[in-house]
């Protein structure tokens, strides 16, 4: 990389509206190498796993990877949606192998039963993604007490993986690609305080949590399947303009609408780590914008961190047991 490609990079990470937004993206797609290098490669052959393709950068994702030569199965809690994105993933991408399984990520019973018609229906599964995800604006929670965000983007695809861990590591080198946000920025891991009382919740401060939950599990998986063949990585879009932003966050969506990226541009990184040779990637960091970052730039964030997520590794390996 040039000096003026690493200053100008280290620029865009230190800062916050530039770095997440189409600016950076623009800047960095023509000064990094692992932009000017070419576009990531075909993976044909491969299955690949998305939960929450139906819009957005998910379903941006799909198809970039099923246009990849990837057969694409992806999961989503409703079929009229569910029939419409396969249709148009399927046409965009010139791809008959795209199928997807019913699910709800908060319900822990229906991602069981997706991973168990997978599991007997596919021989091999080469690339895992987590993507589904929301703000909830109001505290909700299960008959058990765990609430929405927590159940749907923590618990469920801590499931998910444990499930379908056999199918990745027959398929080995493969990967597992967690979509946190750099709204977890703010927040330091701590499994006591993860899940927000009903009293004190706020959507915004409840999704930073769980997001910073998201990269540091991956990170914990990394180093338990250390050796596997089987590789984590969770990664951060940036600011993308995508439904789920317009709803969740109207007043900056409005803002900041004209430099949002597009959920092409936001699943570039997703598309990268999918189809990277590994020796590449290696395992267990944070991407954004096609590079390894920070998980902790603002230092007091750190906390606990190592031991924070063993902690909640080993919570929710016993709170999942009676789904598998
Ligand atoms: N957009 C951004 O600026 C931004 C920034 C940082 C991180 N992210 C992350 O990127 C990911 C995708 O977000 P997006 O912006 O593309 O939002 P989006 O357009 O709202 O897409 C969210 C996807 O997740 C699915 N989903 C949500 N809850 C689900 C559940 N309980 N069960 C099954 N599927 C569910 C949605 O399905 P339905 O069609 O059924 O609703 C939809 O397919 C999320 O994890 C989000 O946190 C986004």
């Amino acid at each position: 990389m040039t000096g003026l490609g690493r200053a100008v990079d280290a620029a865009l990470e230190a800062s916050v509206v530039p770095g997440f937004s189409r600016i950076g993206l623009a800047a960095r797609s023509r000064l990094l190498p692992e932009f000017t290098a070419g576009d990531p490669p075909a993976i044909g052959g491969k299955t690949v796993i998305i939960t929450g393709a139906t819009s957005g950068i998910g379903y941006a994702a799909a198809v970039a990877l099923a246009w990849r030569g990837a057969a694409v199965h992806f999961l989503a809690r409703d079929r009229g949606r569910a029939e419409r994105a396969r249709r148009d993933i399927a046409a965009a991408s010139g791809s008959t192998r795209v199928s997807y399984g019913l699910a709800d990520m908060e319900d822990l019973d229906s991602v069981r039963d997706f991973a168990r018609r997978f599991s007997a229906e596919h021989d091999r599964l080469d690339v895992l993604i987590h993507n589904a995800g929301a703000i909830h604006p109001q505290y909700r929670a299960d008959e058990a007490g765990t609430e929405l965000t927590v159940l749907g983007q923590v618990v469920a695809p801590f499931l998910l993986t444990r499930l379908l861990l056999p199918a990745l590591a027959d398929a080995a080198p493969s990967r597992m690609i967690t979509v946190s946000s750099g709204g977890m920025y703010t927040q330091r891991l701590d499994p006591a305080t993860l899940q927000l009382p009903r009293s004190r919740y706020q959507g915004v401060t409840a999704y930073a949590k769980v997001k910073r939950a998201q990269a540091a599990l991956s990170g914990e998986w990394a180093r338990r399947m250390a050796g596997t063949g089987v590789a984590f990585h969770a990664m951060h879009p940036g600011w993308v303009n995508t439904a789920g932003v317009a709803a969740a966050l109207p007043r900056f969506y409005r803002a900041l609408r004209p430099v949002l990226l597009t959920p092409e541009q936001g699943a570039d990184t997703i598309v990268w780590l999918a189809t990277m040779p590994p020796q590449r990637l290696g395992s267990g960091r944070f991407w954004h914008d096609r590079r390894p970052r920070p998980e902790y730039p603002l230092p007091w964030t750190r906390g606990q961190a190592p031991g924070a997520a063993r902690e909640l590794w080993d919570h929710l390996d016993t709170a999942t047991a009676a789904w598998l």
